[in-house]
């Protein structure tokens, strides 16, 4: 091998890319989106400014807004012959395994036009964002034996969402603005978080000039792994059996301290870069009570992960190693408490981190970055002749 290579497994140390988008502090537990902290903008921004200020680089002025917003309002329909895909999957597929092949597909119907030099990249990015949620809300729909539901013009962002999750024909739906203001905060929590897996995805297919589709749709199949944005729904998983075991934390606790021959984790729990509170659990914890006070919901779960929380914090195994409650802890409470069912929990981080996505993709292409190719080191056989069948 010419030359030398450090092996860096699962990137630990190594810094792919420079970015101007989001800045995180691991030690100090800070996340900023184009140097806003996340706190400021989950209390004051809507879900779509930020994905205007994560894309584009600025807070929007209202008439910038006013664009962006109607272009996507205008684009939530989906070519209905989309609809022959989404039926071929089985009614109990993953919701997270139709988005994926969804957003690929989107790439043969909304395609460039072969050879034009146009830059057409601001349309397809109206085009996911305006679509994914739409596609999102099928398989849920499908899931119950309910018919779809079309996005309608006359809804913001959010409430269009929830109007195609939840409602039905044969009554009327009222978006509950404590439903849409839990959303706006959640998915503006999930909606970047650096060169994570699912973004280091991204731009890697995006990086060998594999069209914006395509790159998003590699994402999301990142994002579904259980120690990525499938934890969420792990999360709420491990909860349920904790609770059917009779609540008794500290037996989960020693479960995941004896990880060797358990080989039971904490879902929720620990990160690659936050050797601190997760910023992100902090908020979600204070609202995961404010949301179901609100919406009168009594949520035995709640009260399990907290008390879980309290064992593992006071407890020297996670404490050495700084395993501390991450994004996914405490989020599926809230969207179980909003309506939401567990198997569409990382749909939901899909379309919080969307926009991030999309942000770190074009970045990616406007740099120029060279197509990802790393090394390794290898550990296989010297050269050997070959034998023939018969002689083996
Ligand atoms: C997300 O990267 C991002 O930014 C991701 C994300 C984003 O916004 O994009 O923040 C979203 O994916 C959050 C993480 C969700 N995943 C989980 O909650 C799954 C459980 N957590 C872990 O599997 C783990 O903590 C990771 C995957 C999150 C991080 O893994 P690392 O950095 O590779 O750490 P590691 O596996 O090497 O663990 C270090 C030690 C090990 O023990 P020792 O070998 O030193 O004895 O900590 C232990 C691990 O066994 N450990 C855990 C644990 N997480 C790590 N032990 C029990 N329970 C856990 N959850």
């Amino acid at each position: 091998q010419t030359g030398y290579v450090t092996l860096d497994r699962g990137y630990k140390n190594t810094g792919a890319t420079k970015s101007a988008i989001t800045f995180l502090d691991g030690e100090q537990g800070i996340l900023q989106y184009r140097g806003y902290s996340i706190e400021d903008l989950a209390a004051k921004a809507s879900f779509l400014e930020v994905a205007y200020l994560l894309i584009y680089g600025e807070l929007p002025t209202q008439e910038q807004f006013a664009t962006f917003e109607t272009s996507i309002r205008r684009h939530t329909l989906v070519n209905e012959d989309m609809r022959k895909i989404f039926d071929g999957f089985p009614v109990n597929a993953h919701p997270m395994g139709v988005l994926s092949s969804l957003v690929s597909a989107m790439s043969a119907f909304y395609p460039d036009l072969e050879g034009s030099k146009e830059d057409t990249t601001d349309q397809h990015i109206i085009r996911l964002l305006a679509k994914m949620p739409t596609i999102a809300t099928w398989s849920y729909k499908r899931g119950l034996g309910h018919p779809m539901n079309y996005p309608k013009n006359n809804l913001d962002y959010i409430p269009n969402f929830l109007n195609m999750m939840f409602s039905l024909p044969v009554e009327d739906y009222k978006v509950d603005p404590v439903v849409a203001e839990a959303l706006n905060v959640l998915l503006i929590l999930h909606a970047d978080h650096e060169q994570n897996c699912s973004t280091s995805t991204v731009r890697l297919v995006g990086s060998s000039q594999a069209n914006i589709y395509s790159s998003i749709s590699a994402g999301i199949s990142a994002l579904w792994g259980p120690l990525h944005g499938g934890a969420n729904q792990e999360v709420i998983e491990m909860l349920e059996d904790i609770k059917a075991d009779g609540g008794d934390v500290s037996k989960y606790v020693d479960m995941a301290k004896n990880a060797k021959t358990t080989g039971f984790r904490l879902f929720g729990f620990g990160h690659r870069v936050y050797k601190n509170f997760d910023p992100r659990a902090r908020i979600i914890k204070k609202a995961a009570d404010d949301v179901l006070s609100k919406l009168g919901v009594n949520d035995p779960v709640l009260e399990i992960a907290k008390g879980l929380e309290e064992a593992a914090l006071h407890d020297d195994y996670f404490v050495s190693r700084k395993l501390y409650p991450n994004v996914d802890f405490y989020s599926g409470i809230i969207y179980r408490a909003l309506g939401i069912p567990t198997n569409m929990f990382t749909v939901m981080f899909a379309i919080g981190r969307l926009p991030g996505w999309i942000a770190q993709w074009k970045e990616m292409r406007e740099q120029k970055e060279p197509i990802g190719r790393p090394r390794q080191i290898y550990t296989g056989a010297t050269l050997r002749e070959f034998v023939p069948i018969e002689k083996r």
